[in-house]
């Protein structure tokens, strides 16, 4: 049996494909920016996309990015350690540290090799790592790499802090990380960061909150350390450029020095090109635009909110929570692809999530600032018009 023997015989994704649900790489043409967007030739209400500000469409972040092309052309074309250090980059690692209230920033190429690039240069040999049991892969994989370096790698139950204490507790060591998401981008509930601080704090552990799906919405824009009132108390936050920021890339931001060490020690800051001037741009024009419209609460936070109670009322399983994230969950594959499919053919596109993404199997809904309200009532009404062909298959037993 060579290499390539499982692939020749994967058949996953034919299975669904063959009954008509297959439902990923979906063909987008045109913006996909969260409000209306083109499927396959048909026009459906755009209820999968991470852009929550919805500030890939607006006029100031694009034209940010049309003059960074205009200036520096398309790519960075090489390393920032070596060659493709823009000021670019610079200015928008500033603005991040003073908007974000630390002392310093580092860009990196996206999000994921931001939290990969992080876990890995702080923790190795003598260091413990302890991962929330949901963290995002990114995490995980950077706790992968910091465990070939001779890391100890835990998981604490999710989002509790009473675990997390209990295992520090017992922990040898004092050269602790302990890694979460801000805001679980599947079930969009939010870390417990006051009590992760206060955990963290009395066991002199080190605590990174990825806070890539609550920068642009929570605590004024600056996420759910700002939500929590924990300002000045989490050492190391990552983010994406990816979600609110409208663009690609990704930052660490934490004090100087250990901002200093990870620009000449992070591999995948090191062993790849810097970020494109276009995405660098978007991404600080977002950053403004975020900065300017900070004390108003987001829509996609009100929409959001509008559309769980109206999927509730309906009977859909709808897991709680305060994000723009709304999962709807379902027993079985069959049952959500089902149901997944139906809604994109009534013109609603909601993204199917399962294992081993998930645990279970649910539509990811997000929300962002460009659904309007005649649109979401629209949505609420074709959620309505296929529940009865969908409830029976897709609520749970008693
Ligand atoms: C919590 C979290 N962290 C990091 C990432 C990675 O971000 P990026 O898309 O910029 O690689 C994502 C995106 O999937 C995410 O959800």
């Amino acid at each position: 049996m060579d290499l390539l023997e499982k692939c020749r015989t994967y058949t996953r994704a034919d299975e669904a494909r063959d009954v008509g649900l297959y439902p990923y790489y979906p063909v987008f043409q045109g913006p996909v920016d969260g409000g209306r967007a083109v499927l396959e030739g048909a026009e459906v209400l755009m209820l999968g996309s991470n852009n929550y500000r919805a500030l890939s469409s607006s006029p100031q972040v694009i034209g940010a990015a049309q003059d960074a092309i205009a200036l520096y052309g398309t790519s960075a074309t090489g390393s920032r350690l070596l060659s493709g250090n823009l000021d670019l980059h610079e200015e928008l690692e500033a603005d991040l540290a003073g908007f974000f209230g630390y002392e310093a920033a580092l860009v990196f190429a996206t999000g994921y090799m931001t939290n990969l690039g992080v876990v890995s240069a702080l923790a190795g040999s003598g260091d413990q790592v302890y991962l929330d049991e949901k963290a995002h892969a990114s995490l995980v994989d950077g706790a992968r790499l910091a465990k070939a370096s001779g890391a100890v790698v835990e998981r604490f139950g999710h989002n509790d802090p009473g675990d997390l204490a209990r295992q520090l507790a017992a922990a040898p060591t004092r050269s602790v990380l302990v890694a979460t998401d801000g805001v679980f981008s599947l079930e969009g509930s939010l870390a417990p960061v006051a009590e992760l601080v206060a955990v963290c704090e009395e066991y002199g552990a080190t605590l990174l909150v990825d806070d890539a799906h609550g920068v642009g919405v929570f605590g004024r824009g600056r996420g759910v350390i700002e939500q929590a009132g924990m300002q000045g108390r989490v050492p190391l936050m990552t983010l994406t450029f990816s979600t609110s920021l409208a663009s690609q890339g990704g930052a660490v931001l934490a004090d100087a020095k250990t901002i200093d060490f990870l620009r000449h020690t992070s591999r995948p800051q090191i062993f790849s090109a810097g970020l494109s001037p276009a995405d660098t741009a978007a991404a600080h024009a977002s950053l403004r635009e975020i900065r300017r419209g900070a004390e108003a609460e987001p829509d996609a936070l009100m929409a959001a909110e509008h559309l769980r109670r109206a999927l509730d009322a309906l009977g859909f399983d709808v897991a709680g929570g305060s994000s723009p994230v709304i999962p709807v969950r379902f027993p079985d594959e069959s049952a959500m692809l089902a149901a997944q499919r139906v809604l994109v053919d009534h013109g609603v596109y909601t993204s199917a999530v399962l294992p081993p993404v998930c645990e279970g199997y649910q539509l990811r809904i997000a929300c962002t600032d460009a659904q309007s309200p005649d649109a979401l009532e629209a949505a609420i009404g074709v959620f309505a018009s296929v529940r009865e062909a969908l409830l029976p298959r897709y609520r749970p037993a008693a």
